[in-house]
């Protein structure tokens, strides 16, 4: 048990269980976000790549006159990637992040959350090489692409866990959505990039666009060396004095400063409760014990499993990358546009300049409300969009103002998503789950997101296609997601609590308490450092009333003398409960007694 390595004081004052926090702290913090520019970038680039001439004449043997700006003996219709290809080089990035992702959470348990981070950065590197190496032979550059996507799962997954456990409590929702916000420039620079390089003539055209994600991984993969590990991983681990040192670090205070010492035993009291309810089994036990628990429990392990992968999944069923994979197709498909890929540019646009919104929004307003209103919004606009699409907005009629009007409800619904889905979802799975299962928890969730990332990247061309085989739905496509925002909705009033000002401990709490919808009132009462001493001390009063009786009964039959000595030695503590409880002064549990000061009544610090 940790505690019994290093004791140390612990607050039962509520407003002392985190630290003051200094500018360069929060700024530590932040540069973590970084990490999002991975996840945009990498979605962000394929698209463009695909359709540039270069690109498709390398793989295809199409020629191409770069003057004139068109394929040469080819019908420009005909003029691209097959579609198994196209489907394949794209979606073949998720099945690496899927993957990454899940494992992420073990090595991040196992080694650390920054050097798994920094290996991710290493894999992604690899992956990015080999992309760039793979001059027309598509099995290099698919495999490359499933590497780099190995990266990328790592590095979405641990950056979320590693943000929201070095986070201070209050701007935690708006340091993790300071990683949508990369999210979201890492997919306007992968445009932007696209766009400067599609017309070359040579490899450029879409080695640049690979190459500059180098510098993602050196910005991140040095800035790493330099940040502190997760002092909640060093917990998990027994390292409580590299524990304090991280949360000095991270918090800008001195490692001896009293903040410290009750922040930290307050995390280490939490953890040692979470590890009590926990069972702790074998490698597989773990993975059993994250789907383990009540459904109808609010703190099961399953019902924050579902909690995770539900507003990951919903999160994706909002049809946002419907927009930003086949916004230019789509957007052709409406005729009367004359740019469509500037049309693209100014959704993502629109998607960079809303997310800031969400950093103060989300500690205002909260998780819950968020989630709620943004669906709400979403659906409106979808539908809006869909019911002029399917009148005025129609190809036939030729409308330009009714097609100008559902370009501008696609931009206020990518609005709504930038401002609350799309950063919420992130830092709820970040503050969801109790230590012992936490990397799991977020890897789990993650990867949930990157399955349906892919299952829309795959099916979505079906749905508005006009080929064989296609459901050309056109701006019909709204109305499903649409109504699939319902369904967000619902999941987020019935089951996403809300968890905004709590510490990752309190969340625990809170969620062992009361029902999502009645979370918003929830106030903690207690901290884990007093809950534990409390125990302890009934358990440690149990075991002296047993004694008592024993010795009582022994006394009866062998004289009273060795009984209360051994009665004595017992009040000095420790050997009983789970956790070395050490009450006011160095005493033990007797001495409080004797002095008349109960731990459990009105303990300002408890010694833990
Ligand atoms: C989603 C991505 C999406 C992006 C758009 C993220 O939160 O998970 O799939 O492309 O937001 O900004």
């Amino acid at each position: 048990m940790v505690s019994a390595l290093l004791p140390f004081e612990g607050p039962a004052d509520l407003s002392r269980i985190e630290a003051p926090v200094t500018l360069k702290a929060y700024l530590i913090c932040a540069f973590a976000a970084c990490g999002g520019l991975f996840f945009g970038y990498d979605t962000g680039w394929i698209n463009g790549v695909l359709g540039m001439p270069y690109f498709i004449t390398l793989y295809t043997g199409y020629s191409y006159d770069y003057d004139k700006k068109q394929p040469i003996g080819v019908d420009p219709t005909n003029f691209g990637l097959p579609s198994s290809t196209k489907s394949l080089m794209t979606s073949i990035l998720s099945c690496g992040t899927f993957f990454g992702a899940l494992i992420a959470g073990d090595i991040a348990d196992f080694i650390g959350r920054r050097l798994t981070i920094i290996i991710g950065c290493l894999i992604f590197c690899v992956g990015c090489v080999l992309q760039i190496a793979s001059t027309n032979q598509t099995v290099l550059f698919v495999f490359g692409r499933l590497i780099a996507g190995l990266g990328v799962g790592f590095i979405s997954t641990v950056i979320i866990l590693y943000m929201s456990e070095i986070a201070p409590r209050k701007v935690r929702g708006a340091l993790v959505s300071a990683y949508q916000f990369c999210i979201t420039v890492g997919i306007l620079l992968a445009n932007c990039v696209v766009y400067a390089t599609q017309d070359r003539n040579d490899t450029g055209s879409y080695r640049i666009p690979i190459g500059v994600q180098f510098l993602w991984a050196l910005i991140l993969g040095t800035g790493l060396f330099i940040l502190p590990e997760s002092p909640r991983y060093h917990v998990m681990k027994g390292q409580l004095h590299s524990a304090a040192k991280s949360l000095a670090y991270v918090r800008g205070q001195p490692i001896e400063s009293e903040y410290i010492k009750d922040e930290l035993a307050e995390i280490v009291a939490n953890h040692e409760y979470e590890m009590q309810v926990v069972p702790q089994t074998s490698y597989i036990g773990s993975w059993v014990a994250c789907f383990h628990g009540s459904l109808r429990k609010g703190n099961s392990n399953i019902r924050r499993i579902i909690l995770g992968c539900g507003l990951q999944m919903w999160q994706q069923l909002t049809g946002i990358n419907f927009i930003f994979y086949f916004g230019t197709t789509f957007f052709q498909q409406l005729g009367t546009i004359s740019n469509p890929f500037f049309i693209s540019l100014i959704t993502t646009l629109v998607n960079v300049l809303s997310t800031p919104i969400s950093f103060v929004a989300i500690e205002y307003l909260g998780r819950r409300f968020l989630l709620i209103w943004g669906a709400i919004g979403m659906i409106i606009m979808q539908f809006i969009v869909a019911i002029i699409g399917t009148t005025a907005g129609r190809v036939e009629a030729d409308d330009p103002a009714a097609v100008r009007a559902m370009i501008a409800f696609i931009c206020l619904n990518i609005f709504f998503f930038a401002t609350t889905w799309g950063p919420t979802g992130w830092v709820v799975i970040g503050e969801c789950f109790p230590l012992p299962i936490r990397s799991r928890g977020v890897g789990i969730s993650t990867a949930c997101n990157w399955f349906w990332n892919c299952i829309i990247a795959v099916v979505a061309p079906y749905m508005v296609g006009n080929s064989k085989g296609s459901a050309n739905l056109g701006p019909k496509v709204f109305f499903i997601w649409g109504s699939l925002c319902i369904f967000s909705m619902l999941f987020a009033y019935f089951l996403v609590p809300e968890m905004k000002g709590l510490t990752l401990e309190q969340i625990d709490k809170m969620m062992e308490e009361v029902s999502p919808r009645k979370s918003r009132k929830w106030m903690p009462k207690t901290t884990f450092v007093a809950e534990l001493a409390r125990r302890d001390a009934e358990k440690s009063r149990q075991q002296w009333r047993d004694v008592n009786a024993a010795t009582n009964t022994a006394g009866l039959e062998g004289g009273m003398g060795g009984g209360y000595q051994e009665a004595n030695e017992l009040g000095d503590i420790d050997s009983y409960g789970t956790h070395t409880v050490v009450h006011g002064g160095g005493g033990g549990y007797g001495n409080q007694q004797s002095m008349g000061r109960d731990p459990y009544e009105s303990p300002n610090t408890v010694r833990y």
